[in-house]
């Protein structure tokens, strides 16, 4: 971390007297609003739309070791509320990557979060130690929902050992300081498990979540819609579902910073992750769309915040999780049993079936 340069966050710093700072492990960032990995590149897009230094941090698209071109096209399908996606980690490889996107990264001042995948645990580690050394590094992010070639393609955040094993050999050839982010998927009977299981083999802080695995049947070729069979279901469709998980996790692991995702397209949206439990947001599929999203939904969160009487960002976290506050009304005892409109009821959070 010694060679990170935290710029402060600079002219577009929404509703001054809100401190939107937050701490992810050892790093503290100036506000939580972060891109999410595969969106946004490495943030050379989206500059022509905003100072990409302005935000948290930039979650890079995650790099293998090899260039690959990843799945045959098409490799995008429209779903309702959402999009289902196959790219199939294209990308430059480590070796360009570091030497064209980090650097420029680093160059703009921005945060970078380096999402890394692999194929096996050695190729994790491979990666990681490519890392060492590299200003602009803020974060690595480790996207586990890959194919695990050593145990018949099983994706590695589906399995608790797995995904065990990865986060270690990261940790190990880690760089001092650098916080290690294990970014999980839904597609599991038991989050929590998964989390664990990271956060035992030394994960610093949980990323939540990946795309759920969907698919589309085109109804006039009377094939799937994607050449590659099954995809990633991203947008607002997932929000539900991503909140859940971070409300989970939350609950079983207080302690582990979270930064969570998954549909993200208003300040509010944010704020409903932020109450569940997470310390920062990404931004995902919003951003095809509308560019500025990151940019707009930290200007919304924080006056979201403001309206709500919030002083500070941190102070949200996590808060849906506490008993609410019951104001009781002056006057007369009201009659029957609705709640009055100040009165918030508990509420469980398990899904009546
Ligand atoms: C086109 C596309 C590419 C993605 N690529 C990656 C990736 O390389 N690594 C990764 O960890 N997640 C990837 N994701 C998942 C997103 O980072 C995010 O976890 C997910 O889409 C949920 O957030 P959203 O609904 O805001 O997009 C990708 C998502 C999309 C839509």
């Amino acid at each position: 971390m010694s060679e990170l340069t935290l710029r402060p966050a600079g002219d577009i710093t929404p509703m001054p007297g809100i401190d939107m700072t937050t701490r992810l492990a050892s790093v503290t960032f100036p506000n939580p609003v972060f891109t999410a990995s595969g969106c946004a590149a490495a943030g050379q897009e989206l500059d022509q739309f905003f100072d990409v230094a302005e935000l948290g941090g930039i979650v890079t698209k995650s790099i293998m070791m090899a260039p690959r071109s990843g799945r045959a096209t098409p490799r995008m399908a429209e779903t309702p509320s959402g999009m289902l996606n196959s790219i199939g980690l294209q990308g430059p490889g480590i070796d360009a990557f570091l030497d064209k996107d980090l650097s420029w990264l680093s160059h703009r001042g921005a945060r970078a979060v380096v999402s890394i995948a692999g194929g096996t645990v050695d190729d994790y580690a491979k990666l990681t130690a490519k890392l060492r050394g590299r200003p602009g590094l803020a974060m690595i992010e480790v996207n586990i929902s890959c194919p695990n070639v050593e145990d018949r393609g099983q994706v590695f955040a589906c399995d608790p050992h797995a995904s065990a094993a990865v986060i270690q050999a990261v940790k190990r050839a880690a760089p001092t300081g650098v916080p290690v982010f294990a970014k999980l998927s839904p597609d599991v009977t038991d989050i929590v498990s998964i989390a664990q299981a990271c956060v035992g083999a030394g994960a610093d802080g949980l990323s939540l979540i990946n795309t759920l695995l969907g698919m589309v049947i085109d109804t006039d070729t009377l094939r799937p819609a994607l050449a590659g069979v099954t995809g990633g279901l991203s947008g607002p469709a997932i929000r539900p579902v991503a909140v859940r998980c971070v409300w989970q996790v939350r609950q079983a692991l207080p302690d582990v910073p979270i930064l969570g995702m998954g549909g993200i397209r208003t300040g509010l949206d944010a704020l409903e992750f932020v109450l569940a439990g997470a310390n920062a947001v990404s931004v995902g599929t919003t951003v095809f769309g509308d560019p500025r999203a990151p940019v707009r939904v930290l200007d919304e969160l924080a006056r979201a915040l403001a309206d709500r009487g919030f002083e500070r960002f941190e102070d949200a976290i996590g808060l849906a999780h506490k008993p609410p506050v019951i104001h009781v009304p002056e006057g007369p005892d009201p009659v029957g049993d609705e709640p009055t409109p100040n009165e918030h009821r508990p509420v469980s959070f398990e899904g009546e079936a």
